[in-house]
């Protein structure tokens, strides 16, 4: 029975409703390297997992989480790692020339967290001075296998961008992306697939960096929020297994109050509506839904829920883009939408006279790809992409006045 999860990934009857996404991605995958593209939290971690745990042709995947990774011998060494721990991959870094034998028996071992971690930073300053021949020395084993191998390497955009933020290791964000392209269009290297996803726009960083094409060998394949249908379905089975009635306008307001269907936002809808009624445990009525999405879904309850939205904008936008777009996200929330020419007025302001309007069309399609806003081409406006989004931005951001 379906569990209601808000926070880590599905997995098994918890993952819903996207099955004919998973079966293109896997079909996808057959012939060449996909890129999974969308927002924080849409099920991206979820949909990797599922073609982990049953999986549609005969491929072994290598599943490494990047987001902490900072240069290129700690990926080299997190693969290594994660082959030696898959009892069918081990054999294949078993031989490598600068692994000893003492190390890698620590890789399959039961150790404590703190001894793996020494060995961790070992075997990457082994790495660390040549990791380009190194990672061509695995490579090599990993073509060599039977089977196809798929590395997902979840939140790659995130790492490099951490590489392309300190001046020292930027140069080798790009060696690191070229390197990894050179190995996809290898000859030698036929049986090996990339899945890469995340959270941060990947285009965005590549053009800050002057490497837009470096990718251009990926599919991009985008996961959207769920269709009103299977919206519709998730609350009915979540209801179904907690024991819950909720009548049918009930079930409709939930789904209008959060707007766009992020699977995320119904998971958090539905847990605060449990959770009010197994506190009080009165009829779930519309009236009630709406007071409990502004006292708790908007309140400070869930604000953690949603607070990357804000965050996100100091981490992965200039200091002067960051505060243009505050300024206008403030306006999106108060008055709904706004014309792209008042919009580049707003940015006027925060930029002063080196305002771009390249710059300002750059700064709208990133916002436009990081699920801030979207635009209207009839209207030629902008407006928050999703309602819960603005709700909780005039909450909690609305009346800020200081830029
Ligand atoms: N297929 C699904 N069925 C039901 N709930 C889902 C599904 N996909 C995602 N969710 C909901 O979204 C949450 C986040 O899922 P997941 O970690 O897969 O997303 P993500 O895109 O990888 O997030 P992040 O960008 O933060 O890494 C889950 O805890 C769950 O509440
Ligand atoms: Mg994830």
């Amino acid at each position: 029975m379906i569990e209601n999860r808000v926070g880590p990934p599905v997995r098994g009857e918890d993952f819903y409703g996207r099955e004919a996404f998973v079966e293109l991605v896997s079909e996808k995958l057959k012939v060449g390297h996909v890129l999974l593209a969308a927002p924080r939290r849409f099920g991206k971690t979820s949909v990797m997992y599922r073609l982990i745990d049953a999986p549609r042709w005969n491929y072994r995947v290598v599943h490494a989480d990047l987001q902490y990774l900072s240069e290129p011998a700690e990926l080299i060494t997190h693969l290594i790692e994660k082959l030696a721990a898959d009892d069918r991959l081990s054999k294949i870094v078993k031989g490598l020339s600068y692994v000893p034998k003492k190390l890698w028996s620590f890789f399959k071992g039961n150790f404590e967290e703190l001894e793996l971690l020494q060995i961790r930073l070992k075997l990457r300053d082994r790495i660390r001075p040549q990791w380009q021949q190194s990672g061509e020395e695995l490579f090599k084993r990993v073509a060599a296998a039977e089977e196809t191998i798929i590395f997902f390497l979840d939140e790659f955009p995130m790492m490099i961008d951490a590489m392309a933020g300190e001046e020292a290791s930027r140069k080798e964000a790009k060696t690191l992306l070229r390197w990894l392209r050179a190995l996809r269009v290898s000859p030698e290297i036929k049986n090996v697939r990339f899945l890469i996803a995340g959270s941060i726009g990947i285009g965005h960083v590549l053009t800050e960096l002057g490497e837009s094409s470096s990718i251009n060998d990926f599919e991009q394949l985008r996961l959207d929020p769920f269709p009103p249908k299977i919206a519709a379905g998730l609350i009915d089975l979540l209801a179904e297994a907690k024991n819950l009635s909720l009548s049918k306008p009930t079930r409709k307001r939930m789904l209008n109050l959060i707007g766009t269907p992020v699977p995320y936002f119904i998971q958090i809808i539905f847990s605060e509506v449990a959770k009010a009624y197994a506190r009080d445990g009165e009829q779930v009525t519309p009236k009630k839904v709406d007071r409990i999405y502004r006292d708790h879904v908007l309140g400070v309850d869930c604000k953690t829920y949603f607070d990357h939205y804000y965050g996100r904008l100091r981490d992965y936008y200039r200091p002067h883009e960051e505060k243009a777009a505050k300024r206008m996200l403030r306006e999106f929330a108060v008055s709904g939408s706004l014309r792209r020419d008042a919009c580049f007025q707003f940015y006027k302001e925060i930029v002063g006279s080196a305002a771009d309007t390249d710059e300002f069309v750059r700064l709208m399609t990133d916002l436009e790809n990081d699920f801030y806003i979207r635009f209207d081409h009839d209207a030629r406006s902008y407006e928050f992409s999703c309602k819960l989004l603005r709700d909780w931005w005039l909450r909690h951001y609305g009346m800020e006045t200081g830029d």
